[in-house]
């Protein structure tokens, strides 16, 4: 019936979460508060470590693009679960650290790493720093060089493939701000400089085409394409690349309209397609990294909210004001994205009256969701919005001085707050 299979409905007509009425949690957490499912998110790292293992005889590891979702249990979920984990910024960093997250299966990513965090991630030895540009390759080099190491780097590059997805989360392109273009030779050139610092070992390529992609060809075409320049860099260089990082991208559910694919699925047709280039070229065939962040936390996530303010405009739209908006949840405001909105307190009743979902910022841009179809609204109900574990809490902002949300995790029935709500002294905290 809903997006994910941890959302069910009691017999009270709730919507409940990994089997907690939310209509109870809303009034123990307050609102709005982000509630998730543990299990969901462990089964969906299960799921791509049984896809390695299935279609790639487990020559591979997911690392969790922790920018989806970032923050000390969760860090600590990924590292139970054996994942690795992507990180782009020293906070990011820290957060992991700070988790006890093992560093060698940390990669370091970003277009603009500041000298610091670049010595930070060298310090902490973190398995991987992804080069995106040619001023951040000088600035690795000098500063193992000064630490007396060599950093094991990856290299970013923009295969020129074009995912049909919104434009703001495109990035294969060559129109884009991160990494080296490959149609343009530039990603030749840099991995030939690359290869010549004392300081550098090039031990991977990688590729990240996109984000919410549906299509399987865009991957596997992405993944034959890196295969060839894996290919073009012996034949050029004689060096021998060994691992490929394919990124992340795969879409999940949000709305009805949403038809994700298994990862099963697209883990058969990319591994085919690496071991027969590989077997063309007779190259090794490669370690594999995937960099799933959306697919792993998204459908684990739901907001709650309380309704306020129900202003109808005759003839235009009827506006339901709800306790929270582009703060905790930007992603209307930025992509017009798409999500599946319902009361809680009413998940049996027909979803039957036309509204736009509002927030409470001084912005008229400050919508959750237009034109979407809930139960009839009142006052003082309960707002789900769905599918809202990835991209939501890691993109919230204090607009308006509006605290941040706790979030509240859900592990066999029992609720448990991962992160505290923000106070009003929180929000005045680096004042001075
Ligand atoms: N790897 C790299 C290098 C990335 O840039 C990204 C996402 C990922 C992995 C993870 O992609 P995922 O599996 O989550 O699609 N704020 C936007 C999404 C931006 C994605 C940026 N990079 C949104 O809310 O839709």
């Amino acid at each position: 019936m809903f997006v994910s299979d941890c959302l069910k409905v009691n017999e009270k007509g709730h919507l409940t979460i990994g089997g907690c009425d939310t209509v109870e949690l809303a009034k123990t957490y307050g609102t709005p508060v982000y509630v998730m499912d543990e299990t969901t998110i462990r089964n969906a790292c299960r799921a791509y470590k049984k896809s390695f293992d299935m279609y790639y005889g487990g020559n591979g590891m997911a690392l969790f693009a922790s920018k989806a979702l970032n923050c000390l249990e969760i860090c600590r979920i990924i590292k139970e679960e054996g994942l690795g984990l992507d990180v782009v910024s020293g906070g990011e960093l820290y957060t992991a650290l700070k988790a006890g997250f093992p560093a060698e299966k940390i990669h370091f990513h970003g277009n603009n790493k500041t000298s610091d965090e670049i010595r930070m991630a060298l310090e902490a030895k973190v398995g991987r720093i992804v080069l995106d540009n040619l001023y951040e390759l000088e600035t690795v080099n000098q500063i193992a060089g000064e630490m007396g190491i060599s950093a094991d780097v990856s290299m970013r590059i923009k295969p020129g493939i074009d995912a049909h997805t919104h434009s703001f989360i495109r990035t294969g392109q060559i129109d884009s701000k991160f990494g080296f273009a490959l149609e343009t030779g530039e990603a030749m050139e840099a991995v030939k400089k690359v290869i010549s610092y004392p300081h550098i070992i090039l031990k991977e390529v990688h590729c990240h085409i996109g984000s919410q992609i549906f299509d399987i060809d865009p991957f596997v075409h992405a993944a034959e394409v890196m295969m060839d320049f894996i290919q073009d860099i012996r034949k050029q260089t004689g060096v021998t690349i060994e691992c490929l990082n394919l990124g992340g991208g795969f879409g999940i559910q949000y709305t009805k309209e949403d038809t994700p694919k298994s990862y099963d699925s697209y883990m058969e047709k990319v591994s085919q397609a690496v071991k027969s280039k590989a077997k063309e070229y007779q190259l090794p065939i490669p370690y594999i990294y995937l960099e799933p962040g959306r697919s792993i936390v998204g459908e684990a996530g739901i907001t709650l909210y309380r309704v306020g303010g129900i202003k109808e405009i005759p003839n235009i739209r009827t506006y339901v004001s709800v306790d929270g908006g582009m703060t905790d949840n930007p992603r209307y405001a930025l992509y017009k994205s798409g999500y599946t909105c319902l009361i809680a307190n009413k998940a049996a009743q027909p979803a039957a009256y036309k509204v736009t979902v509002a927030g409470k910022c001084c912005e008229s841009g400050d919508l959750i969701q237009e034109d979407t179809m809930i139960a009839q609204p009142e006052v003082g109900d309960i707002l789900a919005v769905l599918s809202t574990g990835a991209y939501n809490y890691s993109m919230s902002s204090n607009y308006n001085r509006i605290p941040k949300p706790p979030i509240v995790m859900i592990k066999e029935g029992q609720p448990r707050e991962i992160v505290r709500r923000q106070s009003y002294e929180d929000l005045i905290r680096n004042d001075i």
